[in-house]
């Protein structure tokens, strides 16, 4: 079995990000600069968003961390993002979800630039990702296709079974699957939680994508033999015998699974690092966009 290692590819990723970075300044030019905005302090985002703000440091990207209490009014954090947005110096804004409940997602979504939004949330950027059209592909779909693209794994006519039908994970990842693309051309089936006989229809993929939320769900009978395995999942599980107190489990059963796979992304150090990885290279992406266009 293949392990894909996230650490691997997602290394890949940075060298090729911190050289580009590299010549920019050798250039005379300023680097890449995300903005991340945290509400309150959820662990999983605090983590996340700490990782995010790191591998800018590592490749030699600009970031400005933008934090606020879970009790700030949906307004403040529009005209933050409105700032963000006329803000030159700002290629990049990634406003992390989930936000408190006083805060509409959608409405905070909505209100970040097109030409800024590196998390390819914005109906905007989904429209443009379902007519085939180059945008910013959300991090962790985009970071599963640096994935099969590091290694070398032929997606074009087979059957993906994606689980998980949410706007971060499932349903870009079953657009891009199925699209006309090097890592794409597959025959997309998407399932979630209304879907009749689940196991029957993975059992027939040859790429399992799993991003349901629910640790260890998929075992070794759902799956065919030699298939290609990826794991999205990242719950918390309470564990007193961990040093922090949890585990981070995914969705699959990774012990069983392991040996009947082809190809297995291991969690942590799987799909969570390539998620990374695709972000910022959609901020490279958004920076060089805006370049052509920002006249200094
Ligand atoms: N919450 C979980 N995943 C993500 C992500 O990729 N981006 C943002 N902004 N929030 C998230």
């Amino acid at each position: 079995m293949l392990l894909l290692d996230g650490k691997v590819a997602s290394q890949a990723v940075k060298k090729e990000l911190m050289i580009a970075t590299g010549e920019l300044i050798d250039q005379g030019k300023r680097p890449p600069h995300l903005a991340a905005v945290l509400v309150g302090n959820n662990g999983a985002s605090e983590t996340y968003v700490a990782g995010k703000v790191k591998f800018c440091a590592e490749i030699g990207y600009q970031s400005t961390l933008v934090r606020y209490a879970d009790t700030i009014e949906e307004k403040e954090l529009l005209d933050k993002i409105a700032e963000l947005n006329k803000d030159d110096t700002v290629d990049g804004i990634l406003v992390q979800l989930p936000l408190p409940k006083q805060i509409s997602e959608a409405k905070v979504i909505d209100s970040i630039s097109p030409d800024k939004d590196v998390d390819g949330f914005h109906p905007v950027s989904v429209g443009r990702l379902v007519q085939g059209l180059d945008t910013f592909i959300p991090a962790t779909p985009f970071g599963i296709l640096l994935m099969l693209e590091h290694f070398n794994l032929e997606t074009k006519g087979k059957h993906a079974v994606v689980i998980g039908r949410s706007n971060i994970v499932g349903r870009p990842m079953s657009i891009l699957l199925s699209s006309h693309i090097k890592y794409g051309n597959c025959t997309v089936t998407l399932c979630h939680s209304h879907t009749k006989n689940l196991a029957e229809l993975t059992q027939q993929a040859d790429i399992v994508v799993a991003a349901l939320g629910r640790p260890e769900f998929v075992k070794a009978n759902m799956i065919k033999e030699g298939a290609i395995i990826i794991d999205v999942g990242i719950t918390r599980v309470d564990d007193i015998s961990a040093p922090k107190g949890y585990r981070i489990k995914g969705d699959i059963d990774f012990k069983s699974v392991s040996e009947k796979a082809s190809a297995l992304t291991p969690v942590p150090g799987g799909v969570g690092l390539m998620t990374i990885a695709g972000l910022m290279k959609n901020t490279m992406n958004a920076y060089l966009r805006r370049q052509e266009q920002v006249i200094d």
